[in-house]
């Protein structure tokens, strides 16, 4: 079993191995005196995953109850979140007991910030059953909700106590979904480790992946290490998310996440050049990995739509936004831009 321990404002440890979902209670059992665990999942992750953990947590002697979310972003509001504290309280949890999500990243996000606020906080592990969120959203403690107005409004730094990962799950994960998670595989190799990403190229992801997970985790691990709570050097992890946001909202989340981060990179690479802070070589390299992923690299929105979009994110600090810029396959810095400059960013990105 691969392990990558995380030290945060409470550490724990990223346990990766094929067949651990029917360890989980075990796992959980060494950390946790829980008397119920309360398994969260998507209405598709449930049916193909659901039993096995449960029968797993119920072996390690919890009493185990389940609640279901519909899938998909658009249910990833407030409406779902106090459907899920509604059923908490209804069974009477305490602090004491444990919530787990089992699923992607909606999945993570909420179930996190339910554990998060739920009397102040109860235990939660997380059980990624994404590639995205294997490699990104289980780790480091973002968890959050969206607002009509901007994705991820409402949330919390909230670390769990676990994060297992079972790359077996990933088999009936649909390709399109499997294709977003490459995408922010390439995100991390493209912020800060120029080998590694060209070892995706020579090597699918797929024929990697414990390795990859493994990676991307330990460099995620050590960058919220460095800042936890996402005010300087975390902000790398948002490479082509600023732009990426606002290409998923303007699609009415009709256009996935990871590959509005593929775009979102995209665009921001091809501005990078365009202002003079990026090698083209760069941008030539990023375009021809993410096609390779059958990722998307543009769309048919306008820099005016983008920008209004952008505004209402919450990476704007003031009337200033911090903007991931690469300067090289391997290498970004943090640029401040004013509001007013969005637009031609966003024309030098290659929006319309
Ligand atoms: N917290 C963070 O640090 C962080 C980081 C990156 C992304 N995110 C968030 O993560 C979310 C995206 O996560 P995602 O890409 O995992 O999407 P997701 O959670 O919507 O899952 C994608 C789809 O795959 C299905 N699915 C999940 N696992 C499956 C499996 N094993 N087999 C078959 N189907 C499966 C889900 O039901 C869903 O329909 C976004 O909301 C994004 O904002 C959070």
């Amino acid at each position: 079993m691969k392990t990558v321990s995380v030290h945060a404002s409470r550490d724990y440890a990223v346990r990766i191995e094929t067949g651990l979902l029917d360890h989980a209670g075990e796992e959980i059992r060494k950390l946790s005196r829980a008397e119920t665990a309360v398994i969260v999942s998507g209405d598709i992750v449930w049916p193909l995953y659901g039993e096995r953990v449960k029968a797993s947590l119920e072996n390690a002697g919890f009493r185990v109850l389940h609640y279901i979310l519909p899938h998909g972003e658009r249910h990833k509001t407030l409406e779902t979140y106090t459907g899920l504290v509604n059923f908490l309280c209804d069974h009477r949890l305490t602090r004491s007991d444990v919530l787990i999500a089992l699923g992607g990243g909606v999945t993570g996000d909420m179930t996190g910030f339910a554990a998060a606020t739920y009397q102040r906080g109860c235990g939660f592990v997380q059980i990624p059953t994404t590639l995205l969120a294997m490699v990104d959203s289980s780790v480091g403690g973002k968890t959050a909700v969206d607002l009509p107005g901007g994705k991820n409004q409402v949330g919390a730094f909230y670390q769990p106590l676990l994060v297992l990962c079972d790359p077996e799950t990933l088999q009936t994960l649909p390709d399109e979904e499997f294709r977003c998670g490459c995408a922010e595989v390439i995100k991390y190799g493209m912020l800060g480790d120029a080998a590694f990403f060209n070892s995706l190229r020579r090597t699918h992801v797929r024929d990697q992946l414990e390795a990859v997970i493994e990676h991307c985790v330990t460099m995620k691990r050590d960058i919220v290490h460095e800042d936890e709570f996402d005010t300087g050097l975390r902000r790398l992890l948002n490479l082509g998310h600023s732009f990426g946001h606002a290409v998923e909202k303007c699609s009415g989340f009709s256009i996935l996440h990871g590959q509005a981060v593929a775009i979102g990179m995209a665009m921001m690479t091809r501005a990078a050049v365009e202002e003079g802070y990026c090698d083209a070589e760069a941008l030539e390299k990023l375009l021809d990995i993410l096609s390779a992923y059958r990722l998307p690299t543009a769309c048919d929105y306008s820099a005016e739509e983008l920008a209004k979009a952008m505004l209402s994110d919450k990476k704007m600090t003031g009337s200033t936004m911090h903007l991931v810029v690469p300067e090289t396959v391997g290498k970004c810095r943090v640029h401040s831009v004013a509001a007013f400059e969005l637009i031609d960013w966003l024309r030098a990105g290659g929006a319309v």
